[in-house]
């Protein structure tokens, strides 16, 4: 096993990295840059029970280090992305993590179980905290009740493992988490974007047709960061960190705070290569901070820690 394999629920990732979901697509764009197999897993854009269309434009605006967005779950509906985008994959050897939304818990198992019957994938994302759409999302992943019926109920729909998405605009991340693992939960995924807004001045309203949007980029990182290193005190299960990775350095914090992989965002519109730049940087950044593999630094930022920190 190479210094940079990872080994989860579902995932025999041969390196950490992933494209985070919403921010590649189904692949093919990227695929012109460089080979997808590089990758340690890819996690798709969001998948809904019918085609969305998304939010009016303008629905994405720069920020200080970082953008809003508020795509709104934009896909062509679970039936058209199995039959036409999934067998693209099949090109490549790189695991397949769909990512499911939905309004309802009924849409949500609906989704769950049709995507996780496609032998193309490998694992569920299951996406409760988008902040984009006017129902369903974001109120799942608000509310620990919430959380732990819908995870609940679409593990008892799922063929393959389920990583639930947590969302970064609660008070306390923790709850949430704990409830979503006692609910059966394989692994976490955190975190999604957290809500935001930037106003014209000229216009003196809302950049965003939707007026409010999720902020993501390096602006977030912090925010990552402190809500993955509480939330490992408290589980077991693994996570996939995200929120504002550009660098490899980046990457260890990650794995530092407790996350077991990491997916990355916002840098691709940004450097479509970044991907399989930072996997090609790992090696030598693992080595120089004396880590001799992934599975090595995976929550070492907490060997020092005197006391649990508080769960808020
Ligand atoms: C344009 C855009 C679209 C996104 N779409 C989705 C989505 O469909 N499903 C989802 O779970 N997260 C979505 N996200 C959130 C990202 O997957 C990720 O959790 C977040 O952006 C933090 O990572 P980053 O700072 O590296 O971008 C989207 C983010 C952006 C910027």
């Amino acid at each position: 096993m190479s210094n940079l394999a990872v080994e989860l629920p579902g995932l025999s990732l041969k390196n950490p990295i992933m494209p985070a979901s919403g921010c590649f697509g189904f692949g093919r764009e990227y695929s012109n840059f460089y080979d997808l197999s590089r990758l340690g897993a890819v996690i798709i854009k969001a998948a809904t029970g019918e085609a969305r269309f998304g939010n009016a434009t303008p629905r994405v605006a720069e920020t200080a280090s970082g953008m809003l967005n508020a795509i709104g779950l934009q896909n062509p509906g679970v039936e058209k992305i199995i039959a036409e985008q999934l067998p693209f994959f099949r090109n490549y050897d790189t695991p397949i993590i769909a990512n499911v939304a939905g309004s309802t818990i009924e849409e949500y198992e609906l989704v769950a179980e049709a995507i996780s019957n496609s032998p193309d994938i490998a694992a569920i994302e299951l996406n409760i905290s988008c902040p984009n759409v006017k129902e369903g999302g974001v109120q799942f992943g608000t509310d620990p009740v919430l959380a732990s019926e819908v995870t609940r109920r679409v593990k008892a729909k799922s063929k393959v493992p389920v990583y639930v998405k947590l969302s970064p605009n609660v008070t306390n991340i923790v709850d949430i988490a704990t409830a979503v693992e006692a609910a059966g939960a394989d692994g976490l995924s955190m975190i999604n974007t957290l809500t935001g807004m930037q106003i014209d001045l000229n216009a003196r309203k809302p950049i965003l047709a939707n007026k409010i949007g999720g902020l993501s980029g390096p602006a977030i990182k912090p925010v990552a960061i402190r809500m993955i290193y509480q939330v490992k005190q408290h589980v077991s299960i693994p996570i996939i960190g995200m929120g504002g990775i550009t660098t490899a350095e980046d990457v260890l914090e990650f794995l530092l705070a407790g996350s077991s992989a990491v997916a990355i965002g916002t840098a691709n519109f940004q450097n479509p290569l970044i991907c399989p730049e930072i996997i090609e940087a790992l090696p030598a950044v693992l080595k120089k901070y004396g880590f001799s593999s992934i599975q090595d630094a995976i929550g070492k930022g907490h060997e020092h820690a005197t006391a649990n920190i508080s769960r808020t």
